[in-house]
């Protein structure tokens, strides 16, 4: 017998989870603010909750996915005699604090929260490779851990209800600037009649090799570095590099793209010379970023 769960925020994501519930057979209830999205999950067999209170009686495990966490208390704010018992998964962005705060409410409310941050676009959800990290009380997982694996692996990251949130936004930062990085090599080269597919073998080269062993396994070589507190500069100093990074801003104004973001690698290099780092290696940039 499959586990009732609701769910509540249908948008591509919450959408998506409630197909993905459904596809497993798992009774599944749905509510969106906007209540005509409920419909074409209505015909894949999904109930349509006429309020927010029945939303909430029909599972215990109830699923979050909005824009933001104030979409939470707006929807479920009207309806909080109706959270006892209930466990709250919610995954959808919020501030770590934010999250920390409203595990309060849901308490005061009687009602556990897990906090999430899904690691998939909607395509990738409950296929292999997607993942969640969640935190918050660990029991809750224990009880529904079954259910929600449908979405993706399970991957509980500790009870601080803020843990998952922070997890999750170390991971889009990486995919967000190393995919703007990408765009600004691209937006750099084709000023000079270079494609961007001419480009990707490149970029995909150097992107594997980062996470890869080898002599450009930076992800590795730093992690150990940052572990010893120790960062040796004598191959590649901070200072070297601090000055190639400049000439890319001036290949940037020279080109007539923008610079914003090779500036602000510039200055946070330089920073870390200022500081003291110079003799020191890419590494040591950790010191400029933990000491703003
Ligand atoms: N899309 C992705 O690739 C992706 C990947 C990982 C995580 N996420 C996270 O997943 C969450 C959902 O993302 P999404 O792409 O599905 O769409 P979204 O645009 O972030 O959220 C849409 C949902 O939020 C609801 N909503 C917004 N404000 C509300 C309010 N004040 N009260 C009640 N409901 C409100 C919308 O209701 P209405 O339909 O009534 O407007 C809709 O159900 C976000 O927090 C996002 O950061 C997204």
């Amino acid at each position: 017998m499959t586990a009732n769960v609701t769910v509540v925020g249908l948008g591509p994501m919450g959408a998506t989870m409630a197909e993905t519930f459904l596809a497993s057979k798992h009774p599944t209830t749905v509510w969106n603010r906007t209540a005509s999205k409920a419909d074409p999950l209505v015909a894949k067999g999904a109930t349509k909750a006429a309020t927010i209170a029945d939303a909430l009686a029909a599972s215990e495990l109830v699923v979050i996915s909005q824009i933001d966490y104030q979409a939470m208390y707006d929807s479920l704010g009207p309806a909080v005699d109706a959270l006892k018992g209930r466990v709250l998964v919610n995954l959808s962005s919020g501030s770590p604090e934010e999250l920390r705060k409203a595990s309060e409410w849901a308490s005061e409310h009687g009602a556990v929260l897990v906090t999430g941050g899904i690691m998939a676009p909607p395509p990738g959800i409950g296929k292999p490779g997607s993942y969640v990290f969640y935190s918050g009380p660990e029991s809750a997982l224990d009880c529904h851990g079954e259910t929600l694996k449908v979405l993706g692996d399970v991957t509980y990251v500790g009870d601080d209800p803020g843990l998952a949130m922070l997890y999750y936004q170390a991971q889009l930062f990486l995919f967000w600037s190393t995919l703007s990085s990408y765009m600004h090599s691209v937006a750099l080269l084709e000023t000079a009649g270079v494609s961007a597919r001419d480009f990707l073998p490149f970029a995909a080269r150097l992107v594997r090799e980062l996470a890869e062993e080898g002599p450009m396994a930076f992800l590795h070589i730093l992690t150990d570095e940052i572990e010893a507190g120790d960062f040796p500069g004598d191959l590649n100093s901070l200072k070297m590099q601090a000055v190639g990074a400049a000439h890319v801003v001036e290949a940037s104004r020279d080109a007539g793209i923008d610079t914003a973001y090779p500036a602000a690698l510039r200055d946070l290099f330089e920073r870390a010379v200022a500081a003291g780092h110079g003799a020191d290696g890419l590494g040591s940039v950790i010191e400029a970023l933990r000491k703003p």
